[in-house]
């Protein structure tokens, strides 16, 4: 069986399973997150940039065609895609509402770029990000002196920024988000003074490195944060593969039997790589190895064999740092012995779906014992044949199924599949290349 055909012609609904091995090894498009900065930094520069491997999901494409609607050149040579930088002041009215699509840390960090801007201009996107709070990232911004609207006290997208002059703030994130950090640095970068930005954990901290990288104007000490007013200069930059991406391939070969896979040139940054702990701690033998940097970002290659796994806890200040990684992980502990427990993941509540909700949906169709609680879940293993999984709207859901769906006995099917164009468009073709029967 080829895991992730279509059915009947239908590319919105995918079969897979058989569990064939995955062997072989394979680099992945750039990472997400680094590249929404990539592209926003070199937006933020007075000059040329060029970025190679840039991430190919519509997420990132959601930010280019912001900033290109802002006035950006961005244009795409060969392989790269190059950015004519104009400076933050370049940036000019957009004619008309910028669509950030399915992309939360589009919305807010270009909201921090645009809280500063003195002109008008309306942030939106689909349903989803329509209903996810945007309250974290207002607060902050109208205590810097930025003008936002928008629906039940802009506490939700649509947001309609009127910039204004800044002023430095000092401010203590109450959740630990990237996201709100980024927007209040990029709008600290235009403000009058100094801001500081406290989080109440660690979270991924790829801005931090970038602009430092850049020569902007910034310091860590710890957990705060400070920038003055400055800009990053122009760059060339190789972004490095995904491991939110390789999260759901190192799943599937770690729970069907014969597997060994290599994913070269993986984005090593601490602060994204904890499910290779969480697996390692799980029994699977994984391992990533550095092999370099680009742009203040540690770089490595990931190895992974098909293992005998257990159930773990992931709770505390680990969550963060493996946020996005919990739907693959779950995937895991329902292929595990004993049980696996999450705890402390609020944010889980208000990513793409409620994927505490979801998860108990979706993981539950393996046969695998799922309770939820508030801020967390608690799974055991399933004993699934085969399943019938939807995406809920959501790409992380749609792949986490996948890898459960190709390492089940009998074809099972994921419906709903055209989400994951957001962050993983190759994902299917990738799964389906390192099968071992793959015949494309
Ligand atoms: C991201 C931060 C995280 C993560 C998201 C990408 C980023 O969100 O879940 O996929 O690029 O800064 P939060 O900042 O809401 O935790």
């Amino acid at each position: 069986m080829n895991s992730g055909r279509a059915i009947g012609g239908a590319p919105d609904r995918l079969a897979f399973g058989g569990g064939q091995p995955l062997r072989g090894r394979l680099r992945l498009p750039g990472d997400k997150s680094i590249s929404h900065r990539a592209l926003i930094f070199a937006a933020l520069a007075h000059g040329t940039s060029v970025i190679t491997n840039l991430g190919t999901g519509a997420d990132v494409g959601a930010t280019a065609r912001v900033l290109a609607g802002l006035g950006v050149i961005i244009a795409s040579d060969g392989g790269a895609v190059v950015v004519e930088g104009s400076g933050v002041e370049g940036l000019t009215e957009p004619g008309d509402w910028l669509d950030c699509e399915n992309s939360g840390t589009a919305m807010r960090v270009l909201a921090g770029v645009l809280a500063g801007r003195p002109f008008l201009s309306v942030l939106s996107g689909d349903a989803s990000l329509r209903s996810r709070p945007m309250g974290r990232i207002v607060e902050p911004l109208r205590a810097m002196g930025a003008h936002v609207d928008g629906p039940d006290g802009a506490t939700r997208a649509p947001l309609v920024l009127r910039g204004d002059a800044l002023h430095g703030i000092r401010y203590e994130l109450p959740v630990a988000s990237a996201q709100v950090k980024t927007c209040v640095l990029l709008a600290g970068l235009q403000a009058d003074g100094q801001t500081v930005v406290v989080s109440p954990a660690p979270s991924r901290d790829h801005t931090e490195r970038m602009l430092r990288a850049l020569g902007a104007p910034i310091t860590v000490d710890g957990l705060a944060v400070t920038v003055t007013r400055g800009a990053p200069r122009p760059f060339e930059m190789a972004v490095p593969g995904d491991p939110s991406s390789a999260a759901f391939l190192a799943v599937a070969a770690a729970i069907t039997p014969g597997s060994e896979v290599v994913i070269e040139g993986l984005s090593a940054n601490p602060t994204r790589v904890g499910f290779v702990t969480v697996l390692k701690r799980m029994g699977c033998d994984i391992e990533l190895t550095a092999t370099g940097e680009v742009c203040g970002e540690p770089v490595g290659d990931l190895h992974v064999r098909a293992s005998e796994l257990h159930g773990t806890t992931i709770e505390g200040d680990e969550v963060p740092n493996v946020i996005d990684e919990i739907p693959a992980l779950a995937v895991a502990a329902a292929f595990a012995e004993g049980v696996t427990d999450v705890r402390d993941a609020a944010e889980l509540v208000v990513k793409e779906s409620n994927r505490i909700g979801t998860l108990r949906v979706v993981v539950g169709k393996l046969g695998a014992g799922v309770e939820t609680r508030a801020y967390g879940l608690v799974v055991r293993r399933g004993a699934a044949g085969a399943a019938a999984f939807a995406s809920h709207g959501d790409h992380r859901i749609a792949m986490a199924m996948a890898v459960a769906a190709h390492a089940l006995p009998a074809e099972s099917t994921v419906e709903g599949w055209r989400v994951v164009a957001s962050s993983y468009p190759e994902f299917a073709h990738d799964l389906a290349r390192l099968s071992a029967d793959d015949t494309s």
